[in-house]
């Protein structure tokens, strides 16, 4: 079976590797894969920045946002033949933290967690992968088109998730969200915004190409203005921060209304620095009773929550997100940028 892989920490090592078909073990799935989606992170492991191959090896098979059809699945999996089904990224650490012992190793605290097509565990990009029916997650048959966006989608329902139980700590009735950047995660944040019945807005620089039209599609408001203009007129209760710029996640963190949550979803590289008046961003933080929160992974509750406000959504415009779809043989284009991609998605098999 055909694989993309890479082996890390070596740059630009992007492979198409003819490999063994996996064996199921333990009451595994066997999953034919239909797609895996491409994300920033997928380009920073290419780079040789990010990643790590299973111990013991060279190679990485690459690909955390997937989806399959279950081949074949062990009587009392839960599963049959023909399922749709999603790979949970993340693994706990085989000598669980506390959080991991909780079931929550989207929070581990020792860095022991490996994760799929990133950190020590082949990933799914590969005609062929198998699964461990407790991180498998079934799809709605209908959402085959989209399923590719299940994981980001679970990222997001994290982050929801991490703002709403920042907010309960004491009363809180959010009513305007921001959300920097229009990406796959900007713009599912922007949805389950949108679910949540908040009036929500949207930042990006881009002016053309499909992202103004999907905000405006989910009946929300596209800034292209500097992010502190459009916060000083907007006040949003809630910060979504999803481009990982440096200056930008300064902005969102002084922009809120008073009592206001920041959730910080995007990574950003190291080693460019910025002046920032650290006294008045502390006297904000402090006097308005502002949170910063940071939010990385999902576990299997998120991935639940992500598949509700998949199934509840457009599926016409879910599947706008999906600006390009690249066959596996063509395998490259695929982890190539284009000026108006949102989400490029490889396609593996059917
Ligand atoms: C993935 C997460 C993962 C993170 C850090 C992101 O791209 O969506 O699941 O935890 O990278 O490795």
């Amino acid at each position: 079976m055909r694989a993309v892989t890479v082996r890390p920490p070596e740059p630009d090592s992007l492979a198409l590797s003819d490999l063994p078909e996996p064996e199921p073990t333990d009451g595994e799935l066997l999953v034919d894969g239909l797609a895996v989606g491409v994300c920033g992170t997928d380009r920073e492991i290419i780079s040789g920045a990010y990643g790590r191959a299973p111990e013991g090896h060279r190679r990485l098979v690459l690909g955390h946002e997937s989806l399959g059809r279950v081949r074949q699945a062990p009587p009392g999996s839960g599963f049959a033949a023909g399922d749709l089904v999603v790979g949970v990224v993340r693994r706990p650490d085989p000598e669980p933290c506390g959080a991991c012992a909780h079931g929550e190793f989207d929070m581990c605290r020792n860095d022991g967690y490996t994760e799929r097509g990133i950190k020590e565990r082949d990933g799914y990009a590969a005609e062929v992968w198998t699964v461990e029916p407790g991180y498998a997650v079934p799809l709605d048959p209908g959402l085959e088109r989209v399923g590719v966006l299940m994981e980001p989608a679970s990222v997001v329902a994290k982050a929801w998730e991490q703002v709403e139980r920042v907010g309960a700590r004491a009363w809180f009735a959010p009513r305007r969200v921001l959300v920097t950047g229009a990406g796959p995660i900007g713009l599912l944040a922007a949805l389950l915004g949108a679910q949540r019945g908040l009036d929500v807005h949207v930042l990006d620089r881009v002016t053309g190409g499909p992202k103004p039209g999907l905000v405006a599609d989910l009946g929300a408001t596209y800034h292209t203005d500097e992010l502190d203009k459009v916060t000083s007129a907007l006040q949003p209760d809630i910060v979504i921060e999803a481009t990982g710029v440096g200056r930008l996640v300064l902005d969102a963190m002084a922009g809120t209304a008073p009592y206001g949550v920041i959730c910080l979803t995007g990574v950003s590289p190291s080693g460019r620095h910025l002046t920032v008046d650290a006294g008045c961003l502390n006297r904000e933080l402090v006097l308005e009773n502002n949170v910063v929160v940071g939010s990385v992974n999902a576990n299997l509750r998120h991935y639940r929550q992500a598949a509700e406000a998949l199934a509840g959504a457009d599926a016409a415009w879910l599947e706008r997100l999906i600006t390009r779809r690249v066959p596996l043989d063509r395998f490259a284009e695929a982890y190539a940028p284009a000026p108006e991609d949102i989400k490029v998605v490889l396609t593996l098999g059917e």
